[in-house]
């Protein structure tokens, strides 16, 4: 059983995800973390993100930086979202999420292009949204919660830019796919939203069982 789970930045699709994760019993992949692990290399190596060369060298990144506290960082994200326009970074990280999806027993991934790309066949797809000023709120209340303060003008300018960018991009664009479940969290508690998330994912794998 393979779960999707896609939607732009601070939307929660990664609360979501995890708690999906918990309720079926799955493991669960943030693949968010591997294009921001490859922003964060082109930085440490002084490279430019928007070079294709640059980013596609920072691939083979050491997977001790997965566990950097920087890579949550917004700063780090939108280096993600500029390396991932690049076809070749995306076709390196392919099949490590492919593989992941395909473990025996199943599997949920999170990102922009898991139910358009990564696993188009998957059991269950999932859209999470929120407006953007819920999600510049998020970012704003996580950062806070680290003992940061950080000017909500720019956080909004930064989620729209990557919303931009991660939308109008040539290559795995972020779009609802085929078959997907819209799921808007922005009036939502995360108990509210992960019983509707389990009510759709549930809804959706009954229909696939009777085919
Ligand atoms: O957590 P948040 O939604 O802020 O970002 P993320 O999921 O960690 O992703 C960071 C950036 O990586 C996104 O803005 C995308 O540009 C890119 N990404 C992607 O292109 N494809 C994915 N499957 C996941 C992330
Ligand atoms: O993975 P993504 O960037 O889409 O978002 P997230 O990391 O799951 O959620 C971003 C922040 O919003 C976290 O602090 C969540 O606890 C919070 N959140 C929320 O307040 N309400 C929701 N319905 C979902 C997430």
């Amino acid at each position: 059983m393979i779960i999707a789970v896609d939607g732009p930045a601070a939307s929660g699709k990664g609360t979501i995800a995890k708690a999906l994760a918990a309720h079926y019993g799955l493991p669960c992949l943030d693949t968010g973390l591997l294009y921001r692990a490859v922003g964060l290399a082109v930085l440490k190596r002084g490279g430019d993100p928007d070079r294709e060369a640059d980013a596609l060298a920072a691939c083979d990144f050491d997977d001790a930086i997965l566990a950097e506290p920087a890579l949550r960082s917004e700063a780090v994200g939108s280096l993600a979202s500029r390396v991932s326009v690049h076809p070749s970074v995306r076709a390196a990280l392919v099949s490590r999420q492919r593989d992941f999806a395909t473990q025996p027993g199943g599997a949920i991934l999170d990102g922009r292009d898991i139910a358009t790309v990564i696993a188009p066949d998957a059991d269950a797809k999932l859209f999470v949204t929120a407006s953007v000023a819920v999600r510049a709120q998020r970012r704003y209340s996580d950062a806070q919660a680290q003992g940061a303060r950080p000017d909500m003008d720019s956080l909004i300018a930064d989620i729209q830019a990557r919303d931009t960018r991660d939308m109008s991009r040539d290559h795995a664009p972020l779009r609802v796919a085929e078959g997907a479940d819209l799921l808007d969290t922005s009036d939502l508690t995360i108990d509210a939203a992960v019983r509707q998330a389990i009510a759709l994912v549930d809804a959706q794998l009954d229909r696939h069982r009777k085919g």
